[in-house]
């Protein structure tokens, strides 16, 4: 499917507008293109085209009962793509909106199955980065847009991960700057009812808003799935299709490793073979028998989250056959740096003794 990208310098909203009103009008007439977020780069195009959402999958390589995000820039374009909006929904919004916070609730008819990847809810957020929301106005249009990496690959966090993945693929990728939060949206669902007749709400995805700040603005408590930090199954239902497929998975075989500093010392100091890479904690350094990348201070999730997937995608350039990263807390943001590792592990994690 090799095609023409075009790269477009968008880092600013005045000096690159010249870039936005293009990409905008690339999607508008059905075409994808690679834009920054707050999270990670997600690779756009019209919603309500299923032409366009069609040409996601493809250039993604990604299965299509896979449903997708949709994207909005504006609080009014919420409510023509559901079917009703419950006040948990709005409650949720006004509290985190623009952010990093997917609400799902069951989809009106303007939303292509194709879209939903055949379902009958849809997932939106209302992004903050300024790119995003300045592509949305100019497109006219919502826009669906998963991570914009190859389907199993760990998500961009520059524009250069999208580059690499997508080359040839796409119609333009912006060049904007690196993403701040480094890991994907929360996503929560609203589509299940409460014997009151509420939804009951069901986090499917932790990320930058945590289960705690969810609680806070919805005044009552929410349910974690069981996909968040267990492996489903084969033939068990994923309620987030997305939390089946082995994903943000290096070339490398990732390992998680629990425990304090003195046992992830102890633990590779035994393991330790040439093309080891450790993924460590600020505090664990040095580590012995290996090379070492810290993602972060043990206590700072966000700069793990922030640093995550570019470390992963590094160390693979690296040619590191195995990394064996110091687990996270899983409290906070730690939840969902935590889930996205179990993840890239294929859920191989070991807990050394004491
Ligand atoms: O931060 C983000 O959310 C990024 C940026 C680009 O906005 N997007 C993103 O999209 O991470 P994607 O497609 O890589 O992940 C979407 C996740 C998948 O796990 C998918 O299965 C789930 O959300 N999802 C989407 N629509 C859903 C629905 N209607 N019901 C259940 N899960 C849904
Ligand atoms: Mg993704």
């Amino acid at each position: 499917m090799e095609k023409e990208t075009l790269l477009l310098p968008a880092r600013d909203l005045t000096a690159d507008a010249g870039s936005i009103a293009l990409a905008g009008r690339i999607l508008r007439e059905g075409g994808i293109v690679a834009i920054p977020t707050e999270t990670v780069y997600g690779l756009a195009g019209n919603a309500l085209d299923p032409g366009a959402t069609a040409k996601i999958y493809a250039a993604k390589g990604r299965p299509s009962d896979n449903p997708l995000i949709v994207h909005i820039q504006a609080m009014e374009e919420w409510a023509p793509l559901v079917r009703e909006l419950p006040k948990e929904a709005e409650a949720l919004a006004a509290a985190f909106w623009p952010g990093p916070l997917t609400i799902i609730l069951p989809k009106s008819a303007l939303v292509p199955d194709t879209t939903s990847g055949g379902l009958d809810t849809v997932a939106v957020r209302m992004p903050a980065d300024p790119i995003a929301r300045g592509v949305i106005r100019a497109a006219g249009v919502p826009l669906a847009a998963p991570s914009a990496n190859r389907s199993g690959s760990p998500s961009p966090t520059t524009w250069r991960h999208c580059a690499d993945d997508l080359m040839g693929r796409v119609d333009a990728i912006l060049q904007s700057r690196d993403c701040g939060v480094g890991v994907e949206s929360t996503v929560l669902s609203l589509c299940q009812r409460g014997e009151d007749g509420r939804p009951v709400p069901r986090l499917l995805r932790p990320g930058a808003v945590t289960p705690d700040q969810l609680r806070e603005a919805l005044g009552t408590d929410i349910v974690v799935d069981r996909g968040v930090l267990e492996h489903l199954g084969e033939g068990e239902r994923a309620l987030s299709p997305g939390m089946k497929y082995r994903h943000y998975a290096p070339a490398a075989e990732v390992t998680l490793v629990k425990g304090t500093t003195e046992q992830y010392r102890g633990y590779l100091e035994k393991t330790a073979r040439p093309g080891d890479w450790a993924m460590c904690f600020t505090e664990d350094l040095p580590v012995p028998g290996m090379p070492a990348c810290p993602y972060g201070g043990a206590a700072d999730h966000r700069e793990q989250a922030r640093r995550l997937f570019q470390l992963l995608r590094e160390l693979d350039g690296r040619g590191a056959e195995r990394i064996f990263v110091h687990a996270p807390r899983q409290d906070n943001v730690g939840l969902a740096v935590y889930n996205r590792l179990l993840r890239a592990a294929a859920f191989r994690v070991v807990e050394p003794q004491p």
